[in-house]
């Protein structure tokens, strides 16, 4: 028996470009740039994608409709077709412009496409900007279970332009909120103490402090992922308020009623602090209020629905499953629950 180790440097460096401002730098060699734009985005904000395609030497682009509808294998594969057309090859570029779903789906596409070409994002949602775009993960939906397939693979570039958030419908708004009140309580402090303070302005869209939070996720997102890009170890605090927060986004597909994902996250955070021991729960409590987040499921799930959503989790090795446990502010750790325990935050 042999044995050897091949080991290769991984293509995985992101450049990360905050501003109202959006210029693409593709380099001297002629690259064939397929963007794909979330139609709400387009119709909002046209002079924006004019800016990103100007930007584009030789584009394709194509509007599609966003949303968790677009993060389907069908989905996929109409943009595996678009690829083809637009000759996208080896040396070729995707630019993604939309909320976190198309994000997921579009990542997914360029991912695969050839083993992988070229990805830049261009986020357009709350959620989006502080969390979907950056990371690398990327998944779609299999069936009614939530990002079931997909790879981790660095975005080329990632612009971030909170300009788009303006034309955000207020239920979007709320949702990007929930994610950032994840980051607030992984991060803590100045995070922390700054999001309760500008929790008013962030409510109201101002533009400012917007920009100030938006920045900061990002820089203790990428301070989490640089750790841990694989996402098997510490990256994993990131999973705060997901796992049962995905026990209620797979209920509500399955009654076919809307459950924003970050509003999930902030419910889940609520229902994980009641059954894991060691969390804080006044501090979820806090926060979500100062941000105006929900804390109760809009519906009724039963311990049973809980427990087969949970037994798909992702996250589940053998019978237990490692849910991020915020002991205060900043203060992270993890507990491995059983299903059954956890699905005790659902009444019956
Ligand atoms: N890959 C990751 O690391 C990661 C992280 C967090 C969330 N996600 C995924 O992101 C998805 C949620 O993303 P989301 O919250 O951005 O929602 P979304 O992508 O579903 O978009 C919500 C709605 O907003 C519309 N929209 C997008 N930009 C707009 C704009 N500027 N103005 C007006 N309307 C606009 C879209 O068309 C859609 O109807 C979930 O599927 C979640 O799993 C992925
Ligand atoms: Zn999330």
């Amino acid at each position: 028996m042999i044995e050897f180790h091949l080991e290769t440097s991984s293509r995985a460096r992101t450049a990360i470009r905050c501003g109202d401002f959006l210029r693409g730098d593709f380099g001297p060699v002629p690259r064939t740039v397929l963007i794909v734009v979330d139609r709400a985005a387009a119709s909002a904000h046209r002079e924006r994608i004019d800016a990103v395609r100007a930007t584009c030497p030789a584009s394709v682009i194509r509007e599609v409709d966003g949303g968790e509808a677009s993060k389907a294998l069908a989905f996929v594969e109409s943009l595996w077709t678009t690829l083809a057309e637009a000759r996208i090859d080896r040396n070729g570029v995707v630019v993604a412009v939309g909320g976190g779903a198309l994000l997921d789906a579009a990542a997914f596409a360029a991912a695969t496409w050839l083993r992988g070409v070229d990805l830049i994002l261009v986020p357009t949602t709350l959620t989006g900007q502080v969390d979907a775009g950056l990371g690398g993960k990327s998944a779609v939906n299999f069936g009614s279970l939530k990002n079931q397939v997909g790879v981790i693979r660095a975005p080329f570039a990632l612009w971030v332009d909170t300009g788009f958030l303006a034309s955000l419908p207020e239920t979007e708004w709320v949702s990007g909120l929930g994610e950032v009140a994840k980051t607030a309580l992984l991060a803590g402090d100045p995070l922390w103490t700054r999001t309760l303070q500008d929790a008013a302005a962030l409510r109201s869209r101002d533009p400012a402090r917007l920009s100030a939070v938006v920045e900061a996720s990002l820089r203790f997102k990428a301070s989490v992922v640089r750790d841990d890009p694989f996402d098997d170890g510490r990256r994993m605090i990131l999973n705060a308020g997901h796992t049962l927060g995905h026990v209620l986004e797979s209920a509500a597909m399955r009654r076919d009623v809307p459950m924003p994902h970050g509003v999930a996250v902030s419910i889940g955070l609520h229902l994980e602090s009641r059954v894991v021991p060691g969390f804080d729960i006044e501090a979820v409590r806090r926060m979500t209020a100062a941000l105006g987040l929900p804390s109760e499921p809009p519906f009724r799930v039963s311990r049973d629905e809980a427990i087969d959503a949970l037994a798909g989790d992702k996250k589940r090795r053998g019978a237990s499953i490692r849910v991020p446990v915020v002991e205060a502010p900043g203060v992270v750790s993890f507990h491995a629950a059983s299903p059954d325990a956890l699905a005790a935050a659902f009444e019956d």
